[in-house]
């Protein structure tokens, strides 16, 4: 199998502007479009907490980053868009990657060394004002990538080292409990564009210099009538070099309007001008979206229902996932045979198995036994060998026999259809690869 499964998250703390647009938001939803990519897309409410006490800001801004997102094109059938949150199996994967990570790793990265350093330069305690969460960071994050076995993860260039970070957790652990992981890489664009702000630094809401995406159109001319130029006067030739504003226009234009407006700089448009041809431009992109936008936002109901129904696919991999983690470092029923943990046998242990028997009745039956052990399917009894051979085969064909064959079945406490579902396709997955 050759899809590539992309995995990203967007922490809810503030309000999407163009620069995320550009920068993320447009490209990730052209990517989800290519085929051969399954695109994971989550919105990280559980790292907004390391920076945000603001219940109020981050509940809106959840809305609001949603909202932007599946008004950017996001389509939420093609692509599992979900809320980290709604998935208790991540908090619960962070604690098992706890456990495997060095304490001296998480003291190195960036955001956490950032801070103490600040502190050290202000003769302050090394660790002052700093919360476990955000040394932790890198562990939720590593959880975020690891629970969906994403292999690419497009970010920016300062979130790299959580990427490698995640990589070694994810090898520490399989070397340790075996193959469970896929190591993950970052994904960098160089084609994207980093935008600049109203003050021709990078556009950030850190630095107060940003174009909320979903401004209104006269508070877009407003913000736009606000970018740092110089004080060539109109007829006066000006440079690309360094302005904000072509940057910005580039941004949204054809190589060819580009080109047009590089003209115009050097033969002399006055700076009104050029912003106006900037506003009409960016409008030309946003107004589209903006409408979808406005109904969306006043339709919180709609988009919690698109949430939640984005969590449940996502937990039909991780419940069974889970599960399975568990059992691999030893948290599993006393009843379960115990198998030590040889890499090479874990490997090949985590696979469900179909089983075939005969019973005392003289009839024939199967069942299906999940890697560590649990039953999760069991058939009724069958005349023939053949018969019971040929439901497994269907069964390991197509998960959607589990429908055809339901009369054949019997219940099994305790396990929901997803974990079945799951079973049959890892199956059919191991024995295409
Ligand atoms: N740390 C990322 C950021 O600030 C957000 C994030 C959280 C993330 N979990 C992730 C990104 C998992 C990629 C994968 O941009």
């Amino acid at each position: 199998m050759s899809t590539t499964r992309f995995l990203t998250g967007i922490t809810t703390t503030g309000t999407p502007h163009l620069g995320n647009f550009v920068g993320s938001i447009r490209p990730s939803v052209a990517a989800s479009l290519t085929p051969g990519v399954q695109s994971f897309y989550f919105l990280a409410d559980y790292h907004a907490l390391i920076k945000c006490e603001d219940p109020v800001r981050i509940q809106r801004s959840t809305l609001e980053i949603a909202a932007s997102w599946l008004a950017a094109g996001l389509n939420p059938e093609k692509v599992t868009f979900y809320r980290q949150s709604d998935i208790p199996e991540i908090p619960e994967l962070t604690w098992l990657l706890t456990c495997v990570t060095g304490k001296g790793v998480l003291n190195r990265a960036h955001a956490y060394k950032a801070s103490v350093d600040k502190n050290t330069a202000a003769g302050r305690e090394h660790d002052d004002g700093v919360t476990a969460g955000l040394f932790m960071y890198p562990v939720l994050m590593g959880a975020d990538i690891l629970m969906f076995k994403a292999h690419k993860v497009p970010v920016g260039r300062d979130q790299i080292q959580h990427i490698e970070m995640a990589r070694d957790m994810a090898a520490s652990f399989n070397h340790l409990y075996g193959e469970h992981f896929v190591l993950p890489e970052a994904a960098i664009d160089d084609h994207v564009a980093t935008l600049p702000g109203l003050d021709g630094r990078k556009m950030s809401k850190s630095y107060d210099n940003t174009i909320p995406l979903f401004s209104s159109r006269a508070q877009l001319q407003k913000l736009i009538g606000g970018i740092l130029t110089d004080s060539r006067a109109p007829g006066e030739a000006k440079e690309v070099e360094g302005s904000a504003l072509f940057q910005i226009y580039q941004a949204f234009a054809t190589p060819e309007e580009t080109e047009a407006l590089r003209k115009a700089y050097a033969d002399g448009i006055a700076w009104g001008d050029a912003k106006h041809l900037l506003l009409e431009r960016v409008d030309q992109v946003i107004a589209p979206m903006r409408a979808q936008y406005e109904e969306l936002i006043h339709n919180p109901a709609r988009i919690e229902q698109t949430l939640l129904a984005g969590a449940e696919r996502a937990r039909a991999l991780a419940t069974p996932f889970i599960r399975e983690l568990r059992s691999a470092v030893g948290l599993r029923s006393l009843v379960q045979a115990s198998t030590a943990a040889k890499p090479a046998k874990a490997a090949k242990a985590a696979l469900p198995a179909f089983k075939q028997y005969r019973e005392a009745d003289g009839k024939f039956y199967f069942k299906l036994v999940a890697a560590d052990g649990r039953l999760l399917l069991q058939s009724t009894g069958f005349d023939a060998p053949k018969e019971a051979g040929q439901a497994i085969a269907q069964l390991q064909k197509d998960s959607a026999a589990l429908q055809t064959l339901a009369p054949r079945l019997a219940p099994v406490d305790g396990v929901e259809a997803a974990e079945v579902t799951a079973a049959l396709q890892a199956l059919a997955e191991a024995a295409a690869a």
